[in-house]
């Protein structure tokens, strides 16, 4: 299995397709699935700004759509596309949210890393406390 920096390495690669014409922050993710396998994804903005997916959940949905939904960890880097990730570049809400939906808080990881590798990595919980999921509705 992956360890979480060369999921880090495979986010830098993800973010290297980043389509970031209007903020030029360009973002990449390796999602691992419980299988082994990486979905990578990197943001995708548009014209009208509010279409714009990122990177995170370009991952998960790139994932989902192939019938996955069974996941270890996801591995986020960003920085402004003239640079290289050397700061940390935490999920937004909205993605934290789609995490929810799909993993489990206890033991899925978000790791953060930037050109070096790994900088933080914590559970989905530790990341959105008394986040609102699935389990709540059923
Ligand atoms: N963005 C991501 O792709 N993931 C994050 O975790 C933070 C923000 C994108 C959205 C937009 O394309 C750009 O970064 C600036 O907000």
């Amino acid at each position: 299995m992956i360890n979480e920096n060369e999921l880090v390495m495979r986010a830098l690669e993800a973010r290297k397709h980043a389509y970031v014409p209007y903020s030029h922050w360009a973002v990449g993710a390796a999602l691992l699935a419980r299988d082994g396998t990486v979905y990578e994804g990197c943001n995708i903005e548009n014209a009208a700004y509010t279409p714009t997916n990122c990177a995170e959940r370009t991952a998960f949905f790139k994932a989902v759509s192939e019938g996955v939904r069974d996941f270890a960890a996801i591995a986020i880097v960003g920085a402004y596309d003239t640079e290289e990730p050397e700061k940390i570049c935490a999920p937004c809400g909205v993605c934290r949210q789609v995490m929810m939906e799909f993993c489990d808080p206890d033991t899925f990881r978000v790791i953060l890393g930037t050109k070096d590798g790994v900088q933080v990595s914590q559970t989905l919980k530790e990341m959105l406390p008394y986040g609102f999921g699935p389990d709540v509705l059923k």
